[in-house]
């Protein structure tokens, strides 16, 4: 197990434009670094906030070390809260997903309002203070119904990102839409290689025979190298697309921590179907045509997102071991639109079932081979993996920061 010096090492001196060194794709210290230094300092993106609806709705999910509750107040408000019982410490709700008029402590009843306020404690005592055991909160934002939630004590800004995706998402109106499907697997492979495999299209000609009647593996229609790399399809596309009141032109995080860009499917597709035409005949928000392209959207470190005229796909990674990840999707589609009549759940989710799973299996062979002792980081192509590159960048750019003693300890 790397210690920090030798996790630093690493990083700094790595191959640029290269894959990684195998020790950083397994390790269990690197495994811990990166959840300290990533996924309990930065936004993660947690669920799309109409999985809870309504009051007392609710949804766990675990980061790390942390258990997390996200749950709908009373004021319509979502909240996250450790899922910590403050009298010994159980876990307060176990399910993924449910509905709660209190959130009631299954060991001794210790009962929280929606809001996290100690109500009932039994038993305790006169001189026990309920307003000093309310449940501990945690940073929690809805984003134009994309609900991120942050671990740290002081949470990175997120203003402008949240003022991006208010333009962009307004049209898809994603607080009018309802879950139609969700689905979760592991992938046995670091956290990074699934970040890594989304961030390029060099492999899906040959492991995505669904996506690719739709979507077009050429990294220059799909815009993945940056605002410059647009082809005319493109800019004919975002022209069309913002005439129409769609935002839709290349936007990004200065250190590309995260992107907006709508791009054209292949052959005026409509949809990720097998048809190519739309999965649902009910359209998101205020879309106004159905061949919308799609809207992407990614976010360092566990989110990327399709956002179609009839329907989104959400995406959240969560890392669960140096090799498993937590890889969870979300259908959205209007919540007025009618199962077996606007839409059937085999048209709109095989497309992207199918997908997931060839990428479950290809990040799978990516990392037995990376544990071969034998495995040497190779070179990103800088044609196709550019993506790949700026993710990789950013991550060794933000542990080194992270990981580096500060000055003043350095002079110790
Ligand atoms: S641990 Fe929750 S009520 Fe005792
Ligand atoms: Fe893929």
């Amino acid at each position: 197990m790397l210690n920090t010096a030798e996790i630093l090492n690493q990083i700094t001196n790595r191959r640029k434009d290269h894959a990684l060194t195998r020790d950083l794709y397994c390790d269990e210290g690197v495994f811990q670094a990166d959840l300290e230094q990533i996924w309990y300092k930065e936004w993660i993106y947690a669920i799309p906030a109409c999985e809870i609806p309504k009051t007392g709705n609710y949804a766990t999910l675990q980061v790390g070390s942390y258990p997390v509750l996200i749950v709908r107040g009373g004021d319509g408000k979502i909240r996250a809260f450790h899922n910590v019982c403050r009298h010994r410490g159980q876990r307060i709700c176990s399910k993924p997903n449910g509905s709660t008029a209190k959130l009631v402590c299954p060991y001794h009843q210790w009962t929280y309002e929606l809001d996290g306020k100690l109500v009932y404690a039994r038993d305790m005592g006169d001189d026990f203070d309920a307003s000093k055991f309310g449940l501990k909160p945690v940073h929690c934002v809805d984003l134009s119904g994309m609900v991120f939630i942050c671990l740290a004590q002081v949470p990175p800004a997120i203003a402008d990102l949240a003022s991006k995706l208010a333009t962009y998402l307004a049209p898809s109106g994603l607080a009018d839409a309802k879950v139609a499907f969700s689905s979760s697997i592991i992938e046995k492979g670091n956290w990074k290689l699934v970040i890594e495999n989304n961030r390029e299209c060099y492999h899906c000609g040959g492991s995505h025979p669904s996506l690719c009647r739709t979507y077009s593996d050429n990294p220059r229609m799909t815009a993945m190298e940056g605002p410059d790399s647009a082809s005319p399809e493109i800019l004919e596309h975002w022209n069309r697309c913002e005439a129409a009141g769609l935002p839709s032109r290349f936007i990004n995080h200065p250190r590309m921590q995260w992107r907006l860009a709508r791009i054209p499917l292949l052959n005026n597709a409509e949809s990720y179907t097998l048809s190519t035409k739309a999965a649902v005949s009910k359209r998101m928000g205020q879309m106004p045509f159905n061949d919308a392209g799609s809207l992407l959207f990614f976010h360092y470190p566990n989110t990327w997102n399709h956002f179609l005229a009839d329907h989104s796909i959400v995406f959240r990674v969560l890392p669960l071991s140096p090799t498993e990840t937590l890889v969870t999707t979300n259908w959205l589609v209007h919540k007025d639109a009618v199962e077996g009549q606007d839409y059937d759940i085999e048209t709109l989710t095989r497309v992207w079932l199918n997908t997931n799973d060839e990428d479950r299996q290809v990040v799978e062979e990516n990392q037995r081979g990376i544990l071969s002792p034998a495995y040497e980081p190779g070179p990103y192509s800088m044609i196709q993996e550019e993506g790949v590159v700026q993710f990789i960048d950013w991550y060794c750019d933000t542990m080194a920061e992270r990981l580096s003693p500060t000055p003043a300890m350095a002079a110790e």
